[in-house]
């Protein structure tokens, strides 16, 4: 059995399609050097196959095996040569009673690495900690560093939860996995629970790598029916794969299933038979799984049903919950992102504001919740945006637990189609000092229980991994699973550090891959933040419909509250208590005076705390929209530059993975233009305002498609206007006709990169072709929708706009150029324009 496991995972480096992760195992440089510097056999002290410690044995034989090609062998007791002793404080200290007195203090989960001349011991504080050790142990080693030392390691926070928002059923909200851009729900299928959770087993294996100890598998907007007794039974089946690496299940629960469910006629948290009805399902829940982490909750959130709909208290909800779990020793993570999505009016009201909602309705609650309650607050009072100050709900909870809620799902990051290494943006906000009470108040400091001494603290983030061998869509994002984990263990850790590791575990040791990655990665938030949205205007993305391509128009005039309260002369959100929403006062007195001035408002915050005219002067000395206007240039030429850094690697890395990568940042790099051109053309036209360099609305090396010779092919008004240029594309006339779009070229004769932008909707899979001279340039096909996991869109919009580029193509003044667009379904092949560059140049 034990070779078999081997097999698998020296197979699934050799396959290199991601599925291993940082796990795979891969040899070292010089293996054979460092042989006599490791151990010979395992020892694993009280380990039972199926926990932790059993797992750790298995993972120190594979791992040596594979890294350094050493066939370990496993022994109960003491063997002969060098060994790997695993197991916990208490077991060690059993055996070997004199040692207790060296060993350091762990706290739980913590564990204690011992190398020296080929020994080593790993003890935790638990049999989870244990294994982390080991898998810390390997990591080291892995990475090259295969000489003595000695470590303690603690976790900076005990709760270090993942939320999957997984789905039951594919098609309900939001298709398999809400926000998920990786595929097809590895725990759910047809409201059930899969037979197969081989990927369940092994997701467990990669985050228990990292640190973390649960995972709630179901979404937050949670289906009732996941309590059904033969879902029960399901998800203790997931519990029964997580198990061996030490993580817990969680799940995440209706508020209105007593009813829903249950048959109940209410679910109000202060009814008796509702609590009768809670306490029912967690008893039979631990009946199932005794090891179970416990719940999630959201609750009266975007529609979601919640005490309030009693008039009750958050409190009273979340403590109807938290008293079924106290005596099976369960919490409950329960959500802070509260706030109505109908209700709220922005002509009518210029003091409505969601981000006012979570102090809103939390203050006053701080001494209400029971013990075993933690509030989960999203990093910024919004939603998950490119960049947000840190949520003042932080401070008002003082004996009340937090954990602090990131999301490595790019929801509104380019959903992994873009690369945003986000562990730059959370250390940001991590070490961000908020000043309660005028004293030092990191949020790092505050969600490790440090700063007001809570006990259950800590971190939650909301990962959507899929069935795509790559678990997020691409092999780049996976640096913020690895980064998540490794800030939520200690977030001292550096942004650069953590991606080192990750690329040497991940791509090997070559000097130029670490380079490459690392340069792209770093320049990669800055760069989404330049061309997407900047000074603080949260997300431009299309709010009502994917979240992800440019739409600056459809955040104002709805109730969902993401407003930037753009006109025809001013822009931004006035939240200062003076004159705006007030929501500057939520946070302590030096935070909030800071962000009520304009002047000492960072620029990068101006327009979520201030409603300014466009002509208004930043501290660059530029005006708010020449910033804008410069930075979309500038973010997504930085984004052009992705690409060919990484063809640097041609050779280096393996092919699968290089092409995987190459391709998303090509597109990524083209579609960093259609956010740049989108943006920059709607607040031209929006406030009349030139661009100081001449740039924006004159694209001298476009030819406009509307403006073609067309055969078969109709001009088409695109909504919103700024996502064609011109305002316009072609598409063909009927869903059966083939269309042609053909020009003379008037370029000097020479090489030329010729740019096709062109709509790639999920409605068909359209062919076009282009030709220089009657000669074949290239074909290619309206498969985005299968290639890139990013949310799928029927419409001709930002979201579906992309470009292929055919490099180096020979044309002569008076050469025809011709495109021919086959439709395919209801995708009438779109084409938006083409541009002839001059090489070196992008428009
Ligand atoms: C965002 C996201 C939703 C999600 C919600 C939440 O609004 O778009 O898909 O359900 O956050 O965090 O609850």
């Amino acid at each position: 059995m034990r070779s078999l496991l081997w097999l698998a995972v020296v197979g699934l480096a050799v396959a290199e399609d991601g599925l291993a992760a940082w796990l795979r195992y891969a040899r070292v440089p010089s293996a054979s050097r460092h042989l006599g510097k490791l151990p010979s056999a395992v020892v694993t002290l009280n380990a039972t196959k199926g926990y932790p410690v059993h797992t750790a044995g298995q993972e120190l034989v594979d791992g040596i095996g594979g890294l350094f090609g050493k066939k370990l062998t496993v022994a109960k007791s003491k063997p002969k040569g060098t060994t790997a002793t695993v197991g916990t404080v208490s077991a060690y200290v059993d055996k070997n009673p004199s040692a207790a007195k060296g060993l350091p203090d762990l706290v739980e989960d913590g564990f204690y690495l011992k190398i020296s001349k080929g020994n080593v011991l790993i003890l935790g504080q638990n049999e989870r900690g244990a294994l982390y050790g080991a898998f810390h142990y390997l990591s080291v080693i892995a990475q090259g560093n295969v000489s003595d030392f000695t470590l303690t390691s603690n976790p900076d926070a005990p709760v270090r939860w993942v939320n999957q928002w997984d789905n039951m059923q594919d098609g309900g909200t939001h298709g398999s996995v809400e926000r998920g851009y990786g595929g097809d729900s590895i725990f759910f299928w047809d409201g059930h629970i899969r037979e197969d959770l081989t990927r369940a087993g092994q997701y467990a294996r990669l985050l228990a790598s990292i640190g973390i100890n649960a995972v709630v598998a179901n979404n937050v907007n949670a289906n009732a029916s996941i309590l059904t007794p033969e879902n029960m039974d399901g998800l203790a089946r997931i519990a029964d794969v997580f198990r061996p690496y030490g993580v817990q299940l969680g799940v995440s629960l209706n508020f209105a299933a007593p009813q829903l469910l249950g048959g109940l006629d209410t679910f109000d948290p202060l009814d008796k038979t509702v609590v009768n009805w809670w306490q029912g399902i967690a008893d039979n829940l631990y009946k199932r799984i005794p090891d179970m982490a416990g719940y999630l909750v959201k609750a009266n959130s975007e529609g979601q049903p919640g005490p309030m709909t009693y008039n009750r208290t958050l409190a009273d909800g979340a403590n109807l919950f938290a008293r079924t779990l106290q005596p099976h020793g369960g919490i409950i993570l329960f959500r802070a992102f509260v706030y109505d999505h109908r209700s709220l009016n922005q002509t009518l009201d210029w003091k409505a504001d969601r981000a006012n909602a979570a102090v809103d309705y939390f203050d006053g609650l701080d001494d209400k919740f029971e013990d075993n309650v933690v509030i989960q607050i999203k990093y910024g009072p919004i939603d998950f945006q490119v960049r947000e100050p840190v949520s003042p709900l932080f401070t008002h909870l003082r004996r009340t637990g937090a954990t602090v809620e990131l999301q490595i799902t790019q929801e509104y990051l380019g959903q992994q189609a873009h690369v945003v290494y986000l562990a730059p943006m959370w250390k940001e906000l991590l070490d961000f000092d908020l000043r309660v009470d005028n004293k030092p108040s990191t949020l790092k400091s505050i969600v490790s229980g440090k700063r007001f001494g809570q006990k259950l603290t800590g971190y939650a983030g909301v990962v959507n991994v899929g069935t795509n061998t790559t678990w997020l869509g691409s092999h780049l994002a996976m640096s913020n699973l690895y980064a998540y984990g490794k800030l939520a263990w200690d977030p001292e850790q550096t942004s650069t550090g953590i991606l080192k590791e990750w690329t040497t575990l991940t791509f090997g040791h070559d000097k130029l891959v670490h380079d490459v990655i690392t340069k792209i990665s770093m320049e990669s938030w800055p760069a989404y933040e330049d061309y997407s949205g900047n000074l603080g205007i949260q997300t431009l993305t299309d709010i009502l419909l994917g979240h992800y391509g440019p739409n600056p128009g459809s955040q104002d005039g709805n109730p969902w509250g993401q407003w930037t309260r753009a006109d025809n002369d001013t822009i931004g959100m006035d939240r200062t208590v003076w004159n705006g929403t007030g929501f500057a006062g939520q946070y302590p007195p030096e935070i909030a005076a800071m962000y009520e001035n304009i002047e000492t408002t960072p620029d990068n915050l101006l327009l979520w705390f201030h409603h300014v005219p466009y002509t208004q002067k930043l501290k660059s000395g530029k005006t708010v929209i020449q910033h804008f206007y410069d930075a979309h240039y500038k973010g997504s030429s930085t984004a052009q530059t992705f690409v060919t850094l990484w063809e640097k690697l041609k050779g280096r890395i393996d092919k699968e993975r290089y092409e995987h990568v190459l391709f998303r940042l090509i597109y990524q790099a083209g579609h960093s233009l259609v956010w740049r051109d989108s943006v920059n053309q709607f607040y031209f036209n929006k406030s009349g305002i030139p661009d100081e360099l001449g740039r924006v609305g004159n694209h001298k090396y476009r030819i406009e498609a509307e403006k073609m010779e067309l055969k078969g092919y109709k001009s088409y008004r695109v909504s919103p206007f700024e996502a064609a240029s011109g305002y316009h594309c072609v598409v063909t006339e009927t869903n059966s006709t083939v269309g042609t779009a053909t020009t003379k070229l008037k370029v000097p004769s020479g090489k030329y990169d010729l740019a096709v932008n062109y709509y790639d909707m999920a409605l068909g899979n359209s062919t076009w072709e282009l030709f220089v001279d009657r000669k074949l340039v290239g074909k290619w096909k309206g498969d985005l929708e299968y290639e890139l996991g990013r949310a799928p869109s029927p419409y001709i919009d930002g979201q579906t706009a992309a470009r292929k580029t055919f490099r180096g193509v020979r044309v002569k003044k008076g050469s025809e150029l011709k495109v021919v667009g086959r439709p395919d379904g209801l995708e009438p092949a779109p084409i938006d324009y083409i541009s002839v560059l001059p090489e070196g140049t992008v428009d």
